[in-house]
């Protein structure tokens, strides 16, 4: 049978549905992927692993800033595609749904999905490096501004999980309760490298979820997916959501 009319079967009896997102869905809206083609992102001679570090907050504010600027800048002519409208389109038929999405973009709520669960932060939001009150950040605000806290006067930095750090309280939590409960668990566009939010799709399965990946190359999931699309996200979740 074809796995699509197959799925979209699956999709017209499921009440619970999860979806975990990576950097490829935004691609088709122009962002750029963190890996594909072999390759890893480079920003000033660094690998963006480097930059987005943990150890970047103590030693070099202003780069990190720099990088999160620019990527801010890069994001600002970015839309919602037709792989984010046709998620919320998912959440519309289902009951009981839920998108965990390790972009910091914004996109999927943009698109109108109401259950997204920022797993690595929000771009457009600072968080205070001392009391940790949040500050929204605006689309066009490039540089950043302010660069100190209202409140207690220390820095701010972006709003975002990096390399050595922990993700925001409760929102893995989250992720593991909605893949424990799935019947369905998507993984679109994501390598599946980075944890925690990698564990995910293997709690789902373990826990008797189908588990579907949509990316146009194989990943290290591939091998435990029930079923894998080799297509990019935009051109076949429309008629994935028509189910
Ligand atoms: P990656 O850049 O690692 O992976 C992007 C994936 O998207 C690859 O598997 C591509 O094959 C796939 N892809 C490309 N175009 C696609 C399309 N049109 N439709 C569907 N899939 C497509 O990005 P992530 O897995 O999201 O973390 O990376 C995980 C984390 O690593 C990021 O959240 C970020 C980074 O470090 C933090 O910044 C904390
Ligand atoms: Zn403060």
């Amino acid at each position: 049978m074809n796995s699509v009319t197959d799925l979209k079967e699956r999709l017209r009896d499921s009440k619970c549905v999860s979806v975990l997102t990576g950097a490829g869905v935004s691609a088709e809206s122009g962002v750029p992927t963190f890996r594909g083609g072999g390759d890893s992102l480079v920003w000033k001679g660094m690998p963006f692993e480097k930059v987005s570090s943990a150890e970047m907050v103590a030693k070099d504010l202003d780069l990190l800033w720099e990088w999160f600027d620019y990527r801010r800048d890069s994001l600002k002519s970015c839309v919602p595609n037709s792989a984010h409208y046709a998620l919320s389109k998912i959440e519309s038929k289902i009951v009981n749904f839920t998108l965990i999405t390790q972009n910091i973009d914004g996109l999927h709520q943009r698109a109108g999905t109401k259950a997204v669960y920022d797993i690595h932060g929000n771009i457009n939001r600072m968080r205070c490096i001392g009391c940790e009150e949040l500050f929204d950040l605006a689309f066009d605000a490039i540089p950043h501004s302010p660069t100190m806290c209202e409140k207690c006067g220390q820095k701010l930095r972006p709003d975002v999980v990096l390399f050595g750090e922990a993700l925001p309280n409760g929102v893995f939590e989250i992720g593991s309760e909605a893949a424990e409960r799935s019947e369905i668990f998507f993984v679109i566009g994501t390598t599946a490298l980075v944890y925690p939010a990698a564990m995910l799709p293997e709690i789902a399965r373990q826990n008797g979820s189908l588990l579907v990946e949509i990316n146009p190359e194989e990943t290290a999931l591939t091998p435990v997916c029930d079923i894998s699309i080799r297509s990019k996200a935009g051109a076949i979740l429309p008629e994935i959501a028509d189910f």
